[in-house]
């Protein structure tokens, strides 16, 4: 058997033509979203990620301030940068690229964005708020992931879904989501016991752990979805976490590495930009976007 390529490049492709004819319906109204994202000195692969989420809210119509602080300002002025942004209208999306350099802590300054402008959702407001079901900004990888699990298999309730990974970026909110759709959810992790075996029981499996080519063939209940988040650099180019051309042999579906996940990404980082400048306005979430 050979596995359906789950195509994330197009799907996020088809997702930024929806955002961008909302983002002129938005303007029509005299409202253009806008999303801010900090970077903090000079890490080469943040740098890139910066680069393209700028690029990508442009072409959606939406306004993009960058904001490049150098590596060795103190927390007090990237928390006072954050301030100024939280108050500002035109700012509806705040992104503090991570990591951030180590003389900061990390959750202090997220948790210092005004949790509705938290497009990356990693506030602890929003984490609650995803845990118990209420209006959260759900983080952007994940909810790629959950997109593409619902239009390759409709309804995911009843189905048995084991997450590999327990990262607060991506394995948990995954967890969640997951659980929202009435899964049964197995967080599995580097102390698991007999992870072969826990894996062959999976309709859905979601590898997040960044090592490439982890998951093994035999790992696949044959017909499985599988979604691959890693994101490997190796000699053999950018690989997933899962062994791909032996799983695809096993799956029903598969997400390949690149042009899977990744591209939902930035997409779902404009959706959540989208979906907050709509919430500031009053207005309701735009259909589809939201978990
Ligand atoms: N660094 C790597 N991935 C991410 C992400 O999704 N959001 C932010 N803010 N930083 C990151």
């Amino acid at each position: 058997m050979t596995a359906t390529l789950i195509d994330g490049k197009a799907f996020a492709a088809g997702l930024r033509e929806r955002i961008a004819d909302e983002v002129k319906a938005l303007k029509d109204r005299g409202i253009t979203p806008g999303l801010a994202v900090v970077l903090v000195g000079e890490d080469p692969a943040s740098q890139v990620y910066v680069r393209s989420k700028g690029k990508q809210t442009v072409q959606v119509g939406m306004n993009s301030y960058e904001h490049k602080l150098s590596a060795d300002i103190s927390q007090d002025e990237l928390l006072t940068l954050i301030e100024r942004l939280n108050a500002d209208p035109a700012v509806n999306g705040i992104l503090v690229q991570l990591p951030l350099p180590s003389h900061m802590d990390e959750a202090a300054v997220i948790n210092a964005i005004d949790p509705d402008k938290d497009v990356d959702g990693f506030h602890i407001q929003n984490v609650g708020r995803l845990a118990t079901g209420q209006n959260a900004m759900v983080p952007c990888t994940p909810l790629g992931c959950l997109m593409l699990l619902r239009d390759q298999l409709g309804d995911l309730s009843g189905k048995s879904a084991v997450v590999l990974g327990r990262s607060n970026i991506v394995g948990k909110p995954m967890a969640q989501l997951l659980l929202r759709d009435s899964a049964t959810v197995t967080i599995a992790h580097s102390r698991t016991v007999d992870l072969p075996q826990l894996c062959q029981q999976a309709d859905i499996l979601v590898a997040a752990v960044g090592r490439a080519n982890f998951v093994k063939a035999d790992w696949v209940k044959p017909g499985a979805t599988v979604i691959d988040v890693g994101i490997n650099r190796t000699d053999d180019g950018l690989v997933g976490d899962v062994d791909f051309a032996a799983a695809a042999q096993v799956a029903g579906a598969i997400t390949p590495v690149p042009g899977g996940v990744g591209p939902m990404t930035i997409a779902c980082l404009l959706a959540n930009t989208l979906t907050a400048t709509a919430r500031a306005n009053g207005l309701p979430d735009p259909e589809g976007l939201t978990p």
